[in-house]
């Protein structure tokens, strides 16, 4: 049997307690005797709780216990996480963390420490919440030269995308339903102005690379412009609008950004609704893959967690290697990216638009019923280095949705 601990009682920790509790069986069929929280830490104390009596509020008591040899980190945030995670690491117990801000900020930093140190830093559930996708990327796909990853990683934005296009509703009525039903925060900046998907992303991208991709670097745009006309326009050409984190390996840099996107009829990511995720990682040999499930939620995430405890319980004594360093992988420029544009405008504009981008247009796209009245028009551009297409509408006033799109034979 394996001794654990959990780092933070919150949605995500006590999801861990029940997989590993409920699931105790299953799982001692590969850790004879399971594994076993012998210490949850949290602040509070959780008197009506089954596991009360396993509460402790110091990380001490957890890193002075020899019988401890994997924890979860579930806190949450860059400290105290950071420092319980390295200390643990340090006296040469696994840390097993959901907690994409760490992983982004310190992933480096932590698994040296756990290689210096004889044991593991994993993080399965700090991108795509249940979906099993970084380890297949590391261990399935490893003989891969993967030179994309591209995916929906949010389930809060994709929920409320899902329900503009299907019930034509604006973004404030959306937002509004989703708070209501617990899926967006109060405060839902990190999930709507795209910095969550950012994270994840840069995650991605850096396991991508080998080297490390950041967040900071990384151009982030959300879904807080996207109106329902944009969605008509989308659905009368076989589109629909999706917020995506997408990185690319460009010669010897990496182009990546988050987005919204227009993704078109037939691509794989076209039928990713609600509060699903869904990855396509492509690979030189393999082609496409894609890894699709919740990308959140107490119990999902919960089993990714418990994922990593059970790797890491199997490979006591050594390092489970993950290949992501701290140097810095350049990022192509913004304005140097290529991609096709989704343009909507006040009708007044179109010549000048049309003008401007004389060119580099690929088709205008005519209102259909729906929009009679609306004094808007919309067009869709070739490929282009962004800074051009930018550089070319840059005098033009008028203009009220720029979205990049994905080209239809993707
Ligand atoms: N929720 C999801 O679906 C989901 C999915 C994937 C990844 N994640 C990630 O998983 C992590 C945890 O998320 P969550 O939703 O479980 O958050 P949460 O419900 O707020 O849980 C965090 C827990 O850690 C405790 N904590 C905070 N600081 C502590 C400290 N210094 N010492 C001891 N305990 C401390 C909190 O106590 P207090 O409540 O008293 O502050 C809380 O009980 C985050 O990094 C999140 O991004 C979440």
């Amino acid at each position: 049997m394996i001794q654990a601990a959990v780092f933070g009682f919150g949605n995500i920790g006590s999801g861990v307690v029940a997989v590993l509790e409920e699931n105790r069986e299953q799982i001692a069929r590969v850790i004879p005797g399971g594994i076993a929280v012998k210490y949850i830490l949290d602040i509070r104390d959780f008197p009506d709780s089954p596991y009360a009596d396993r509460i402790v509020h110091d990380v001490d008591v957890i890193l002075n216990d020899p019988e401890i040899s994997v924890v979860c980190e579930t806190m949450g945030g860059k400290e105290p996480a950071y420092t319980f995670s390295r200390r643990a690491l340090e006296r040469g117990i696994s840390v097993c963390s959901s907690n994409k801000e760490l992983v982004e900020a310190f992933g480096p930093k932590l698994l040296a420490a756990a290689a210096e140190h004889h044991c593991s830093y994993l993080f399965e559930a700090s991108v795509g919440g249940g979906i099993p996708l970084i380890t297949p990327m590391l261990n399935c796909l490893v003989q891969e030269k993967i030179t994309e990853v591209m995916g929906i990683l949010n389930g809060t934005t994709n929920y409320m995308l899902t329900k503009m296009q299907h019930c034509g509703a604006d973004y404030g009525k959306v937002l509004q339903e989703a708070q209501e039903l617990g899926y967006a925060e109060r405060d839902p900046r990190a999930d709507v102005e795209g910095h969550d998907t950012g994270r994840k992303i840069a995650i991605l991208s850096s396991l991508m690379c080998g080297k490390t991709v950041r967040y900071d670097e990384i151009s982030c745009e959300g879904i807080t412009k996207i109106t329902p006309e944009d969605f008509v326009f989308a659905a009368q050409h076989g589109y629909t609008i999706r917020l995506l984190g997408m990185s690319r390996l460009q010669e010897d840099a990496v182009s990546v950004l988050t987005a919204p996107f227009l993704v078109p009829e037939g691509h794989p990511l076209y039928g990713v609704t609600d509060v699903f995720n869904g990855v396509l990682v492509h690979g030189t040999m393999v082609d496409d893959v894609m890894f699709y499930g919740r990308g959140a939620g107490k119990l999902p995430t919960g089993s990714a967690v418990a994922a990593d405890m059970i790797l890491a319980s199997r490979n006591i004594g050594s390092t489970v290697p993950i290949a992501w360093s701290e140097e810095l992988m350049p990022v192509v420029p913004a304005g140097e990216r290529i991609s096709a544009f989704f343009i909507r405008g006040d009708k007044a504009q179109e010549e000048a638009v049309l003008k401007a981008l004389d060119g580099k247009l690929e088709a205008v796209w005519e209102a259909e019923d729906s929009l009679e009245g609306d004094e808007t028009f919309a067009l869709v551009t070739k490929e282009y280095r962004e800074k051009e297409i930018y550089n070319a509408l840059e005098e033009i006033s008028g203009i009220r949705s720029m979205i990049r799109m994905l080209p239809k034979e993707a």
